[in-house]
């Protein structure tokens, strides 16, 4: 099994532990010999050279789901579909979408009652399910979709996991309970996005919703995507917009749970420029200091931890030699903890990222969207939504730790917080949010 148990066992302490040898590092997985790129002018290399595509145990399990997606395709095909994905993400379509981000928020928070105990992570992805649901599918179906989602997803990640790092695929073929749930949650998201797209076939598509564009939009050749491109699409934009989001939000509460510093200078932006109402599309330019403080968290804890392509021919990569056809892993996590490039690397600083402090070197490493041309396309989506939602929670709750508990990262397909629930505490915005205590209700 090579390097795969240690990777296993504790993959986060073995990225950063191999960042500090070589720029390139051998690992074995199973048969396949990787190559983890250590540094961050390496990681830019790979990330925008076209000598290095889609590829490796990452995507090839991630195939499993997505198809031939935009997320997994080749970048031969990626030319062809990117055109035809990308108005659906526009600033100006973002705008549209803004509403019913702030309407999901707003839903999702006339649940909290003060004094609950938060399940935070299944609540923020319960929210981020529900907003790409919605924005994706407009229809009356998008309610039931977003339902399925939030069922299939969870278990459909975490058996792409499984599959990843035992790349052996006649034990995920056997009949065991974790195989049956996979493939059971597999086939009923399949099921209702091939209804969605049938429906909409038929007449039933609303306008201006994701959906809608991707379906309407034509490549060079004048040419829409046929089903299965569709679904590969509808799939992809699920597994790539939901838990990201959900698990940058996550990692934020409990963050703030745990730094009342960054909480107080957050909620002085907040009641500053809302003063108790909720946030729309056209204060988020302005809430410069939430911004930051999620691109922090991204730093610390970047839900894409791993990206994953291959060689297509041999090449030199910061002096090593990389065959073609080798695998080749990135770690958003390990460069992001670089005490080169970001001094102190474990503290939650958002004004790291102030604009005259940032240095070329740290936007360099900072990979959490990816980079090049593969860059993630809801960059701007994700990060509306974000800055929405964490902007309307932070002006109205306070989320504490009970005492004693414990926050660790969960690395899996993605890097979620793993960690008890934190406690609702409802807040006033005040004038002055530096001075200002949270009343506790109960
Ligand atoms: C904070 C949230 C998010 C993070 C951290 C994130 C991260 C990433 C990363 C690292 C990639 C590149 C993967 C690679 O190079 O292998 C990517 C690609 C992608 N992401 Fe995101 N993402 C987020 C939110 C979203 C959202 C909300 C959507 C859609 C609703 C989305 C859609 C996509 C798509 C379509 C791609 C493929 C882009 C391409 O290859 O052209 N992402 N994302």
């Amino acid at each position: 099994m090579g390097h795969a148990h240690r990777l296993a066992r504790d993959p986060l302490g073995f990225l950063v532990e191999a960042r500090s040898g070589d720029a390139v590092a051998g690992v074995r997985i199973g048969k396949r010999s990787v190559l983890l790129v250590n540094d961050a002018e390496a990681a830019h290399q790979v990330l925008v050279s076209s000598v290095f595509d889609k590829g490796g145990p990452f995507m090839e399990t991630a195939r499993v789901l997505v198809g031939n997606g935009i997320i997994t395709c080749s970048n031969a095909d990626h030319r062809r579909q990117q055109p035809m994905m990308r108005p659906a993400f526009r600033r100006e379509q973002v705008a549209r979408f803004a509403p019913v981000m702030s309407a999901c928020v707003e839903e999702a928070l006339a649940l909290w009652r003060p004094g609950g105990r938060l399940d935070v992570e299944e609540r923020m992805y319960a929210l981020a399910a529900q907003v790409v649901a919605r924005t994706l599918i407009a229809a009356p179906a998008g309610r039931q979709a977003a339902d399925a989602m939030a069922t299939a997803l969870p278990v459909l990640l975490e058996g792409m996991f499984r599959r990843m790092l035992i790349p052996v695929p006649l034990l995920h073929r056997l009949p065991l309970p974790a195989n049956r749930r996979f493939d059971h949650a597999r086939a009923e998201l399949e099921r209702s996005v091939r209804q969605v797209i049938t429906q909409y076939r038929q007449g039933q598509a609303p306008g201006g919703d994701l959906l809608s564009l991707v379906m309407t939009s034509t490549d060079e050749a004048g040419l829409p995507l046929g089903d299965t491109e569709v679904r590969d699409q509808i799939m992809s934009v699920l597994a790539a917009g939901v838990e990201t989001t959900a698990s940058l939000l996550a990692w934020t509460l409990h963050a703030l749970a745990d730094h009342p510093a960054v909480e107080a200078e957050l909620w002085a932006e907040l009641d500053r420029e809302l003063g108790g109402r909720a946030p729309c599309h056209t204060d988020v330019p302005r809430l410069s200091y939430t911004r930051r403080v999620l691109t922090e968290v991204l730093r610390l804890w970047p839900p894409t931890w791993m990206l994953s392509r291959v060689a297509l021919e041999q090449t030199t990569v910061a002096g090593h030699t990389v065959p073609a056809g080798a695998d080749v892993i990135v770690s958003p996590y390990a460069l992001h903890r670089d005490p080169a490039v970001f001094p102190d690397p474990g503290r939650l600083d958002p004004d790291r990222w102030l604009p005259g402090q940032v240095t070329a070197a740290q936007r360099q490493a900072f990979t959490a969207f990816g980079g090049g041309r593969r860059t993630c396309l809801g960059e701007h989506y994700g990060m509306t939504e974000a800055v929405l939602a964490l902007a309307a929670i932070s002006s109205r709750w306070q989320l504490r730790k009970p005492p004693g508990a414990r926050l660790r990262p969960l690395p899996r397909f993605l890097l979620t917080p793993q960690a008890g629930p934190l406690i609702t505490v409802r807040r006033t915005p005040s004038q002055d949010a530096r001075r200002h205590r949270p009343e506790e209700t109960r």
